[in-house]
């Protein structure tokens, strides 16, 4: 188990020095990892290690869980193989029947699960504009609805739900609330300090932060029945995280906080540039005065907005497509939350049924020198127009 902290220490030195682990018996400050798959029991017949099996639990999974639970201020975490992983047992913790609601604008791919695999197992789905309070309040149905989800800020529009609020509503109703916080990472929200159950990330996103980990996590308030059923899941469905992969997360969380400060400061230079330019239609940055969410990002984000942001480029669809072909610095690719800054034409992901327009390209500012990166957005830009 961690040390406790004589006294408090800052998130940023937690994540720095990953809760401050020395390994016992060679006095390493770079944890080992753990390969075997399983553990050796006493010959009373007992596991007093408490270590049966690695599918269950396994030592190179713990520091990491133990970073993460302290930086989300939450009671406990678990790896997953991905956020997919994660996010879809947050789900299957529920039984069939059971209501949920989910935004409207949220990460597609969890959003295509729900409507399908989710759906024919009989969980029933309501995709509402989280966002509106009213909203929320009309759609979630006393001891039926189990789980609002919510995605804040969310892919790729970066609408921001009020999280303390939406809480409200979904537990005055007996919902419980879980909260996709990829793109704001523990750095920027502590969705469970605000009055969330469960928050989950893409770890493969900011927390890892180097484009080389598939990894999600869940973290919890506190135990309980779904928290139970969820590290069931996990256990017996084995989505588990491989340990190299767990190893190099951990590795990834401790530059965790001087990654999300650079990547917001470019973000926010990056969208006030573009917010009046002749061949920007709009940008969308919780960070810009003029975004319908600036307010409520205000009251629950600190430390910045974000490295995400979307523009709309004027001449439509084939104008966005052509600047993104001209781009030089910015790599084409999907993902975000890495060193390195991506750009990409969500719609040509994202398929027919999706909500973002033709004309936005999703863009992951990295942290490399943000001038450099508006310079190459403007050459871009100009090329387009040519
Ligand atoms: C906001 C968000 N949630 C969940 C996921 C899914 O995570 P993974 O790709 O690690 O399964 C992603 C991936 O892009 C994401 O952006």
């Amino acid at each position: 188990m961690p040390p406790d902290h004589p006294h408090r220490i800052k998130p940023a030195s937690i994540a720095a020095q990953a809760l401050g682990w020395v390994d016992e018996q060679t006095k390493a400050i770079a944890p080992p990892i753990h390969t075997s798959t399983t553990y050796l029991r006493d010959a009373d017949n007992q596991y007093r290690s408490g270590r049966i099996y690695a599918r269950d639990n396994n030592p190179t999974f713990d520091q990491a869980e133990a970073v993460l639970t302290a930086l989300e201020g939450g009671h406990a975490s678990l790896l997953f193989a991905s956020g997919m992983a994660a996010a879809t047992a947050a789900f299957q913790a529920l039984a069939p029947g059971d209501h949920v609601l989910a935004p409207n604008v949220m990460y597609w791919s969890l959003r295509n699960w729900l409507r399908g695999f989710a759906t024919q197992w009989g969980l029933r789905v309501d995709f509402i504009d989280m966002a509106n309070p009213d909203e929320v309040r009309r759609a979630v149905r006393p001891g039926v609805s189990k789980l609002v989800w919510i995605e804040t800020p969310a892919n790729p529009l970066w609408t921001i739900t009020d999280i303390a609020l939406t809480s409200e509503i979904a537990h005055a109703a007996g919902a419980a609330v879980a909260v996709d916080s990829t793109t704001a990472s523990p750095v920027l929200t502590q969705p469970l300090t605000l009055g969330a159950d469960i928050v989950m990330h893409s770890a493969t996103k900011y927390l890892n932060g180097h484009s080389d980990v598939i990894a999600g996590t869940l973290t919890t308030r506190e135990d309980g029945a779904l928290w139970q059923r969820i590290r069931a899941i996990r256990a017996q469905s084995g989505g588990i995280l491989g340990t190299f992969e767990a190893w190099l997360l951990l590795r990834g969380m401790r530059t965790l906080f001087p990654r999300v400060a650079a990547a917001c400061a470019g973000a926010q230079r990056i969208a006030e540039h573009f917010e009046r330019h002749p061949a920007i239609a709009d940008v969308l940055y919780p960070g810009l005065e003029a975004f319908a969410g600036h307010a409520a990002a205000r009251r629950q984000m600190s430390g910045g907005f974000g490295g995400m942001l979307s523009i709309r480029v004027r001449g439509g669809e084939a104008a966005a497509i052509a600047t993104a072909a001209n781009v030089e610095l910015w790599k084409r690719a999907t993902s975000l939350g890495g060193v390195e800054s991506l750009m990409e034409h969500r719609a040509s992901v994202e398929g027919a049924g999706s909500p973002v327009p033709s004309d936005l390209l999703r863009l992951s500012v990295g942290i490399e020198d943000a001038g450099d990166l508006v310079d190459d957005l403007e050459q871009a830009l100009a090329q387009a127009r040519a």
